[in-house]
């Protein structure tokens, strides 16, 4: 009997991820992505992109997202992303990215993707207005990731499902073209309690850049009068808070708050609780305003003295295109000999 096991992948350990120049960076997108960013930089080969090719598949003012590609790069730097070690870049100036999607977008299968949900609740009620871009922008994902042949991919909550599609294309194309072992089933890194953050005006909905109410979310460069003021309008119920990590069941709000604390304090929610229990938001809220507000001052600053220097930020994503192109370009030469195509154009 053969040994039906496909070939693990065998390459170097990468990870990779992005940022949309869609609006206002916030705690979501901090805790969720940036904050993971920063750990895993010590840990192996990192590519950062801003996602400016994903953000137009809705429409985008170009000069705000020119600005806003700053702006992401500004967050990652501020953030402690060191450019030395993550190759930090405008995904739009790694040509690779579109070419290979293009691939990718004959091996993925329609019904795949007709059973994502976020291009549903993007999409809304008009969907045959969306942009044919918003329905493949999976796809475009999974080439971004696949480029970089990466194994580690950090994201929020709300990316697992983009996560499985590209493991079923990476499969897929795997198994079609006699390449096992070509491209890896790249991990998800979503856990810990800053996966998902919710809006602090609905704890049932997460926390966006697109909520119309400015209250919903804690922006990345909002001062610390701003914070602690949205962290006490926050909506709760009257209770105080449970004694015990299981009381949290069914207070959406309340979990929500105790999450965001024990994500920024680096430990876990029944810590929070051991801390808090038993007390009311009246107390919680201030220290938790405060946690935030201190956590975003430098951050704020730094971003506020690097969007003032365009010329320093460009530096970084040009160096940092240059380092992702040499190593998505590779991957896209080996991908078109496997598909097939004429080899004479390098
Ligand atoms: P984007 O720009 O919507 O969000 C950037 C990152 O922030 C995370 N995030 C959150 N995490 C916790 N709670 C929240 N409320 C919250 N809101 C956002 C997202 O999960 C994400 O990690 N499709 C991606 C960008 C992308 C990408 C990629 C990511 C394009 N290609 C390849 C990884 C790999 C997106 O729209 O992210």
């Amino acid at each position: 009997m053969t040994d039906q096991t496909p070939a693990p992948y065998s390459g170097p350990t990468r990870m990779l991820s992005g940022v949309q120049p869609s609006g206002a960076l916030h705690l979501g997108n901090y805790l969720g992505a940036i904050v993971k960013f920063v750990k895993l930089q010590e840990e192996m080969p990192c590519f950062l992109f801003v996602a400016d090719l994903h953000a137009i598949t809705v429409w985008q003012d170009p000069a705000e997202l020119a600005k806003q590609t700053r702006e992401i790069a500004a967050a990652y730097l501020a953030s402690g992303l060191d450019p030395k070690k993550a190759a930090i870049f405008p995904q739009s100036a790694v040509r690779a990215h579109a070419e290979l999607a293009w691939i990718l977008n004959c091996v993925a299968r329609l019904g795949w993707l007709d059973r994502m949900t976020q291009f549903k609740e993007k999409s809304g009620k008009h969907k045959e207005r969306a942009s044919v871009g918003l329905y493949t922008y999976p796809v475009l994902q999974a080439a971004d990731i696949l480029a970089y042949k990466a194994t580690h991919v950090p994201v929020g909550e709300d990316q697992k499902q983009h996560l499985e599609l590209t493991r079923d294309i990476a499969a897929k194309f795997n198994n079609d073209f006699g390449a096992q072992g070509f491209f890896p089933l790249p991990e998800p890194l979503i856990q810990g309690p800053g996966a998902r953050v919710m809006s602090l005006r609905d704890g049932t909905a997460k926390m966006s850049k697109s909520d119309p109410s400015d209250q919903s979310r804690i922006n990345l460069l909002d001062d610390a009068d701003t914070i602690l003021q949205k962290v006490k309008r926050a909506r709760t119920d009257p209770e105080p808070l449970p004694e015990t990590v299981e009381g949290l069941t069914g207070r959406a709000e309340a979990d929500n708050l105790v999450g965001i604390y024990a994500a920024l304090a680096g430990i876990t929610k029944a810590e929070v609780i051991a801390q808090f229990g038993g007390q009311g938001f009246g107390s919680f809220k201030p220290a938790l305003g405060e946690l935030v507000a201190e956590r975003f001052a430098p951050v704020a600053s730094e971003m506020r003295r690097l969007m003032g220097d365009p010329a320093e930020v460009d530096r970084v994503l040009k160096d940092g295109a240059e380092r992702a192109a040499a190593v998505a370009e590779k991957t896209l030469a080996e991908t078109k000999e496997l598909v097939g195509f004429w080899p004479g154009r390098g």
